[in-house]
């Protein structure tokens, strides 16, 4: 039984390394459709509307949704985990350290919202990250949309929620969890990074015109992430030139009009 079969949170937490280290070790499970939850799942489009972060509410609310996301993320390395038994072998270490790390970050979240007088469950979750892959996706495939697309638009979000944080004066516990978190996932997507390249070179493929048509063939079931990339923060996680300007290219293809025309006159 892997820790998407337990409903509790904590022990979500508590049995990661058993988990990862079940897998590594050439452990096999079944993964299931979808990851089982102690909290109410919904269609993010029906959750509440948020707060501001100058509300204790509103900061707890946004630790939330981030330790929903901190939870999809480790419960996807355990995926990856048990549909790619044939990984190269460092590939599946690192992931291990990488998952592990991610209940960590879904750990503190859940300590940062007790600390502001709330709880897990206070909001509705959501799955969105989990059902952006499948069983049919290739190990490229998987790279690109957890580590690259997903944990790399978390990156920009999360530089832009620190920035958010940094003008509350009751902010500063929470901007520590969500720099923690941030610097951390740099690490994470610079592991895409590394891996979806040695990848390509062991299946003879040219990393750099693969990356912009892979995402294009992708783009079906990659949730919409708005954010403007940062490219700082990418360029440390290991992305290229070339392909912050295909991140920049698909973002701009999926912005609604409006959005659209403020980012072509705003100064970069
Ligand atoms: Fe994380
Ligand atoms: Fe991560």
């Amino acid at each position: 039984m892997l820790v998407m079969d337990t409903p509790d949170v904590w022990e979500k937490i508590k049995n990661i390394q058993k988990s990862c280290e079940f897998l590594v070790q050439g452990g096999s499970a079944p993964v299931p459709q979808w990851p089982a939850r102690d909290v109410q799942v919904l269609d993010s489009k029906l959750h509440p509307p948020k707060k501001g972060f100058s509300l204790k509410e509103g900061q707890a609310r946004m630790l939330h949704d981030l330790a929903s996301i901190e939870l999809q993320a480790m419960e996807l390395g355990v995926r990856t985990l048990a549909e790619f038994p044939d990984a190269p072998q460092a590939f599946r270490e690192e992931l291990m350290a990488v998952t592990v790390s991610e209940g960590t970050h879904l750990r503190l979240c859940l300590e940062g919202i007790h600390d502001l007088g709330f709880k897990w469950g206070d909001w509705p979750v959501h799955c969105a990250l989990w059902g952006a892959v499948s069983a049919e996706d290739s190990l490229l495939d998987r790279i690109l949309i957890v580590h690259r697309y997903l944990e790399g638009s978390g990156l920009d979000a999360g530089s832009y929620l620190i920035q958010r944080l940094d003008g509350i004066d009751d902010g500063k516990h929470t901007r520590k969890i969500v720099g923690q978190i941030n610097f951390e996932e740099i690490g994470h997507v610079d592991f895409g990074s590394q891996w979806y390249r040695k990848i390509c070179q062991l299946e003879k493929i040219d990393a750099s015109v693969d990356f912009p048509r892979r995402m294009e063939s992708l783009r079906w079931k990659l949730p919409k992430r708005m954010e403007k990339i940062n490219r700082d923060l990418r360029l440390k996680a290991g992305f290229t030139e070339e392909e912050i300007l295909a991140c920049e290219a698909y973002r701009e293809s999926i912005l609604p009009s409006r959005q659209k025309l403020a980012s072509a006159t705003s100064v970069r």
